[in-house]
Order: C-alpha cells, then structure tokens, then sequence
C-alpha cells in the first residue's frame, strides 16, 4: 500500500486550458502538439551528499513544470512563461548559446538546448509556454523542473532517445550551466521518480532503488518565504561547501594515520567503521573542515539507516534520522537559517516525528515526518505559529507532498 497519487500524464483541466489560452495569445494557431511534464521533488534525507559521491533519499513531488510544444522545422525556440512577471524569451539553439543575464529563467531552457546539441546534432527548435507550480526558490527544485520539461521536449521534438541513467546524468551536467556546482539529485528524480515512492539515488554511475512510502506517512513541506535563489546569494555559498568538501576529503587522506583508507567519501562510508572514521577526522583535521567532513559522512550513513527504516515502517526511527540530519546541517554544515531551525521546532512540538530543512538551506523549505492522523495538527501549528504572522504573497506555504511520478512528455 502507498499513499502518494500520481497527477498522471495530463495537467488539472484549469491549467491546462489557461496554458493553450496562453500558447494562442503567444504563437496563433496550429495548436501545440505535446505536453512536457518534469515534477519538482522533496528531499526526505541526504543533504549536500550527492556532489560527495554519497546517496540521497527524495521524492518527486505532485508540483511540476508543464510545458505546451509546437515542434519548429528550424533551431529557433520561442517561449513564454505563465507568470506574467517572467517575459518571453527567443533563442537559436547551439552548442554555444550565450547566457541571458544570470538568474533568467530562459537559461534553464538554455542550458538544456546547449547540453543536448552537444550531444546530439540537433536541428529543431519549438515554441512552447511554460507554467511551473513548483514554489520559486524554495528548495524544492522548480529550476531542474524547468531544465528538465525543456529536455524531454527538445528530445522528442528532434526525435532523440538516451537510457534513464545518461539522461539523469546529461541533465545534471546541463544544469551547470547556470553556474551552480550541484550534485545529480534534482535531475534524477525529476526523470525517475515514481508515484507512492521516495528514491534512494547514488551517483556515478545513477542507480536507484524506489522504495515504496507506508500508507499513512505524510511529509509536511513548509517554506520560510525566505527565498534560496539558486542563482543568487545562495549559489556562492553552495559552491564554497563543495570546495570545503573536497579540500577536507584530501587533507583528510594526507594525514598519515589515514593512509591506505578508500580515497573517497563513498569508501570511506562504507569502508570505515563510523567511530574509526569520526576519530581520524578529529585527528587530521580541524575548524570549518572538520566540520564539514563530519557531516558528509554522517549524513551519508544516516541514508541508508533511513530507508531501512522506510522498509519496516518505523516511522519514529526515520524521523529519529531526519532530526540528526536537521542538527548536522545546523551545526556542522552551517547551511541552516533562524526562519527553518524555527519551522522545525514548531513541526517538531505539534506531533511530527522528525523534522529537517530540506535542498540546498540558506531559507527554503523545511519537512516534517507525521502519521496521518497528525498532519493535521502539524499543518495547523505551522499556520499559526508562522504563517499568521507574516505576510505570504502568494501559494500555499505549507502543504502535503504526494510522491509522483517523473517526467514524461505525451501527445496532445
Ligand atoms: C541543491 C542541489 C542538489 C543538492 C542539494 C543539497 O538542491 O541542486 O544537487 O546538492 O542542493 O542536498
């Protein structure tokens, strides 16, 4: 039995016809011919792992990125976005397509056009419209939505197929070209998420392993209104924890007590026992670095515990995992803010089992485990604990996540 509900193939009526409404108003007639779908996603646990060569446990979520498509006989693309503050944007696709400024939306459409004719030789183009529902800059990865839906559509359109894994790892490296250093987190589970399941992802090659969400879990996502731009503020903070990393892993392997141990995280985890591996760090390293290690290694243990958990049912023990994690992002990985560290305790004290922030940190969203019959109190707690007190301009803040499908592109 599982709980999450996939939103199928089609978009809600309403949507959809404000989206050919637009498509018309844009582009005349004929109408457009598909539908590309990519879903947003909620990561469960496993923060700041995946660019460590470590797994994360997300799922897609039911909010996505839909995009109406004509196929073009020429390399033109013409878009134009349903959020009437996002203009319409045209470019000729390349293997060298010019940025627009950083942070425009047209580059996620961009990076996906670049990274595929760099792989293929691409001819067509379209014109398409694009409404996302996934919350902006919440942590919950509307941007991999965006660059998603335009590659599977850019894919159909020109006829070209790729295996799931060198799709999910061509989508990663797609993003890229935003300027983020990210991990293959958002990507993959935007392609290869599936209804009523949370994904255990590892990285290099992609493997996954759906596992299935007991029936009465629900995963409470609660956004700060504190935007996490991933093209802002917050992409420099991100790139240096990626640099931290790598720098702790190498001083960690020149200390001579470490010689001869695996020369990576993912060995590391698995190779070292975790009080071993916590009591050399403390040797050969100090300060942010050691910090920094400590989480990573901690965190990737903390995923597999979690989906175990998962298996059995023990919702108390995942939550257990989910607090852990909220406390080694705080502390160790520095990446959590005062508006998340206080929608987690609030989750926390209203009946959630567990609670954590959830994406990249620096503002965003945060994720409460609850059974069922709790969500309700949670969701309350939230809304007038937070919510009653600060002006939300637009959405729901605070919501259940249904584990969904990935993304598919259908015919209209
Ligand atoms: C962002 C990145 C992901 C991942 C998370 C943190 O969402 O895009 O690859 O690193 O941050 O877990």
């Amino acid at each position: 039995m599982t709980s999450g509900v996939s939103p199928g193939v089609t978009l809600e009526p309403e949507r959809l016809a404000a989206l050919r409404a637009l498509f018309a108003r844009s582009f005349g007639d004929p109408p457009p011919a598909l539908l590309s779908r990519a879903p947003g996603r909620v990561n469960l646990i496993g923060e700041h792992t995946d660019y460590n060569g470590l797994p994360v446990f997300p799922m897609a979520l039911q909010r996505n990125a839909a995009y109406l498509v004509r196929p073009r006989t020429d390399a033109r693309v013409r878009l134009v976005n349903r959020e009437a503050r996002y203009g319409a944007r045209e470019f000729e696709i390349s293997r060298a397509i010019a940025p627009f400024e950083q942070g425009d939306w047209g580059n996620y459409v961009k990076a996906a056009a670049q990274t595929l004719a760099a792989r293929f030789p691409i001819r067509r183009g379209f014109d398409a419209a694009l409404d996302g529902n996934v919350p902006l800059a919440a942590g919950l990865s509307s941007s991999s939505a965006t660059l998603v839906g335009a590659l599977l559509a850019l894919m159909r359109v020109n006829q070209v197929e790729l295996p799931l894994p060198e799709l999910q790892e061509l989508a990663a490296r797609a993003e890229h070209y935003v300027g983020v250093a990210g991990g293959g987190m958002d990507q993959a589970i935007s392609l290869g998420g599936r209804a009523g399941h949370a994904l255990v992802i590892d990285f290099a090659p992609v493997r996954m392993q759906p596992t299935p969400m007991p029936s009465d879990w629900r995963f409470v996502i609660a956004n700060t209104l504190v935007p996490a731009e991933k093209s802002g503020a917050a992409r420099a903070a991100y790139n240096a924890r990626t640099r931290e990393c790598r720098e702790a892993l190498a001083r960690f392997l020149a200390h001579p007590e470490c010689a001869g141990l695996p020369a990576s995280y993912f060995g590391l985890v698995h190779g070292v026992p975790r009080e071993r591996l916590l009591a050399l760090a403390a040797l050969a390293l100090d300060g942010t670095l050691a910090k920094r290690f400590r989480h990573v290694v901690s965190e990737g243990a903390r995923v597999e515990e979690a989906r175990f958990a998962m298996l059995r049912g023990d919702a108390s023990a995942f939550g257990r995992l989910m607090d852990a994690s909220h406390a080694s992002l705080r502390d160790d990985y520095e990446v959590s803010s005062p508006e998340l560290d206080l929608l987690v305790a609030i989750a926390r004290s209203a009946g959630a089992l567990g609670a954590r922030l959830t994406g990249a940190g620096f503002g965003g969203c945060s994720v409460a485990l609850c059974l069922e019959h709790e969500a309700p109190r949670v969701v309350a707690a939230l809304q007038q604990r937070y919510y009653a007190v600060r002006p939300v301009a637009e959405g729901e803040p605070v919501f259940v996540a249904q584990a969904s499908d990935g993304a598919r592109v259908s015919e209209l």
